[in-house]
């Protein structure tokens, strides 16, 4: 509550985040009595009927990231930036759930000829989806608010939707919340399925699709950059399954193509129209994504140690992270990086949060600053704590098998305490590492080098 106008948040410091809520008439009273009060009757655990029947979409990823499908009765949220493919994603989906349950698509933002000619570039002319233009919640009301109303129904998008009775115009916080109220109360009375699109607006997050996620059962979002083909859909909140699953898709000229092994895509560019030769500075992290492993390159680059404060840029990855692997390889592994600018990227625009990636981009970070490469066919993962140990990391097993299915013959991974590498997968020469320090002497010795004799990089003289 701000006694005056604000133009900065005293909270979090972003600026022209605050909206106005004018304040109610009457001041609340206390209810004081619970005459006029009707009496809840609650249910015991198992008088509660079966689960709620989930609907597949027929797209295997979204249905992964749903929790294995949608659930009647309950609201979707599907936020991502304008342009990213969330109506194309939405369309899809109703188009092949259409063959087999009514689905209606609303849009507030085309003409139906626009999304028919859309759903036509798709290949999916001849769906049995309905197809509607509307943005007064009234009319979506009045419409849908009847026994035989369809099964899903999207609407596309929320910052477009307005109800009357309130004075502010689309795309307001206030209208936003309204008209989401209002549908996802439709939803569920009528116990359909609701899929909402929210656009992530580019002024913070002002009347985007956070201030909805309260409101709703799941929240997706959809990301990727522009400059790639590839997206991710990933779970953030999820009331019927878990949250850190994530689809992979590709756009292309035909829509969205499932992308059901994501690894391959990501290292696509490595083996096929990379250089076919070790670069210092490139490692490949064996990373995790909800159930799934997911291979990708982790590339640092060390620039040179110059006077002022040094540079230091991360994209997919936490850029506090990465301060704090290169405080441990300063104070224990004893590389002079403090000084340099350092320029972190995971290839491809996934974003990494896990911290088994610590070792990986350790691992970059030292090779690119001794321009020592690791061999192509390593893989690395591992956690690194403060005082420059390595710890085990879930799921050493899974990660290990996805890089021998994918060829690599190698991995540089966190020491285990009771068996080491024994019962570890056969297919793949474990390096273990206990230590930052095991880590530089391995990158040191000849052991992870490549094979073959390769081109001696820039900074080869920097070897000790
Ligand atoms: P869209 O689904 O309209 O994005 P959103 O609803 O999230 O705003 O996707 C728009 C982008 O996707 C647009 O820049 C063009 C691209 N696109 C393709 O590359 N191939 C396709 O088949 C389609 C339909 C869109
Ligand atoms: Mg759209």
């Amino acid at each position: 509550m701000a006694p005056r106008w604000a133009g900065r948040c005293d909270a979090c410091g972003a600026w022209n985040s605050i909206v106005e809520e004018p304040e109610e008439a009457a001041p609340p009273r206390a209810i004081g009595t619970a005459a006029g009060g009707r009496r809840i009757a609650p249910v015991g655990l198992d008088e509660i009927g079966p689960d709620a029947p989930r609907r597949t979409t027929g797209i295997a990823e979204l249905d992964r990231v749903l929790g294995g499908g949608l659930v009647a009765g309950s609201a979707v949220l599907v936020g991502g930036d304008p342009g990213i493919g969330k109506s194309t994603l939405l369309l899809q989906a109703v188009c092949a759930l259409g063959q087999e349950a009514p689905c209606l698509y609303i849009s507030g933002e085309e003409a139906v000829e626009q999304i028919r000619m859309r759903a036509a570039r798709l290949g999916l002319s001849g769906s049995a989806v309905e197809l509607a233009a509307a943005a007064d919640v009234r009319d979506i009301l009045a419409t849908l608010d009847r026994a035989d109303a369809p099964a899903v129904v999207v609407i596309d998008s929320i910052q477009t939707m307005f109800v009357d009775t309130l004075d502010s115009a689309p795309g307001t916080v206030a209208q936003v919340r309204a008209s989401a109220g209002e549908l996802v109360r439709l939803a569920k009375r009528r116990g359909l399925a609701l899929l909402l699109v929210g656009h992530v607006t580019k002024d913070g997050m002002i009347a985007g699709p956070r201030v909805l996620e309260h409101m709703v059962d799941v929240v997706l979002y959809f990301e990727g950059d522009r400059g790639h083909h590839f997206r991710i859909l990933r779970a953030v909140k999820n009331r019927y399954g878990a949250t850190d699953e994530i689809g992979v898709f590709e756009m292309t000229g035909q829509g969205l193509r499932q992308v059901p092994n994501p690894s391959e895509l990501f290292l696509a560019n490595r083996s096929a129209g990379g250089r076919g030769e070790d670069v210092a500075g490139s490692v490949v992290f064996a990373g995790l994504e909800g159930t799934r492993p997911v291979l990708v390159e982790v590339q640092a680059l060390v620039g040179a140690t110059a006077p002022g404060s040094p540079r230091r840029a991360v994209v997919g990855w936490d850029a506090n992270r990465l301060a704090m692997v290169l405080a441990v390889l300063v104070a224990r592994g004893g590389i002079a990086v403090g000084g340099s600018d350092i320029f972190l990227n995971v290839a491809g625009g996934l974003k990494v949060s896990e911290p088994a990636a610590d070792l990986a981009a350790a691992a970059a970070i030292v090779s690119s600053k001794l321009g020592v490469p690791v061999a192509h066919d390593a893989v690395v993962f591992g956690e690194i704590g403060l005082s420059g140990e390595v710890r085990p990391v879930p799921q050493t097993e899974l990660r290990l098998k996805e890089a021998a299915k994918l060829g690599f013959a190698r991995a540089i991974a966190p020491r285990r305490k009771r068996d080491g590498a024994a019962g570890l997968n056969p297919a793949l020469q474990i390096s273990d590492i206990a230590s930052v320090e095991d880590l530089l002497s391995l990158l040191e010795s000849s052991d992870v080098r490549p094979r073959a004799s390769h081109r001696p990089g820039r900074n080869t003289a920097a070897l000790p």
